[in-house]
């Protein structure tokens, strides 16, 4: 059976999130066959799965890849698990604030990732969802975020920057697509790697 294929734009956007995604993750992620756990927290209907499990696969060079995916928003996960039923995803309605209390997800992810994270819109929120992320990384895991905006981007960081974590990647996508009536906005404008800061 033919999958239905998402709109232009947004197949757009996947292809400069995945080179984007390869070429920011590959100099920090250790490479091998071990496979990779990818938690997407608020990861909404989450265009990018197919995305996120092809860039891990290239990284482990064809290792087992899966895809854990959070959002509070029921309609949205509801959609997510309907488009990626395909892929090795699961999708699960929670609130990421208090994704420690389900207790089978563990703790080992080589990636957490959070696509236009929403740190401007609720700092303190946010910071309880970078932490409770960080929370679920390797100690050699990778973070992961995009932001819509410059100011947001720069605060998301400075947040993280906080928690422990240092900046070991940050690059502007000088091809994002615009938002229509959002000056200054665009899609996955910045996608940004942390790693946890070393003693
Ligand atoms: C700007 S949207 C980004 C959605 C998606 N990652 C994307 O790029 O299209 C922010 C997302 O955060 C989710 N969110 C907000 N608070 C949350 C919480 N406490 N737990 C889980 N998801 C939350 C919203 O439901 C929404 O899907």
């Amino acid at each position: 059976m033919d999958l239905p294929q998402a709109p232009q734009p947004i197949q757009e956007d996947m292809a400069k999130l995945q080179t984007l995604l390869h070429d920011s993750l590959a100099p920090h992620l250790p490479a091998g066959k071990d496979g990779m756990r990818i938690l997407n927290l608020a990861c909404g209907r989450c265009d990018e799965a197919e995305t996120l499990i092809k860039v891990g696969s290239d990284l482990t060079q064809g290792g087992a890849v899966e895809m854990v995916g959070a959002d509070i928003r029921i309609r949205e996960i509801r959609q997510a698990r309907e488009t990626h039923g395909h892929l090795p995803a699961e999708f699960l309605i929670e609130d990421a604030t208090k994704i420690d209390q389900h207790k089978t997800l563990g703790d080992d992810f080589n990636m957490v990732f959070l696509r236009h994270q929403n740190f401007w819109h609720g700092q303190e929120l946010w910071k309880k969802i970078f932490d409770q992320g960080i929370a679920k990384l390797r100690p050699d895991g990778m973070l992961v975020i995009t932001s819509y905006f410059d100011v947001e981007h720069r605060l998301a960081l400075r947040a993280l920057e906080a928690l422990g974590m240092e900046v070991v990647s940050n690059k502007r996508n000088k091809a994002s697509r615009a938002l229509n009536d959002a000056p200054g906005k665009s899609v996955d404008r910045w996608v940004a790697v942390l790693r946890q800061r070393r003693a």
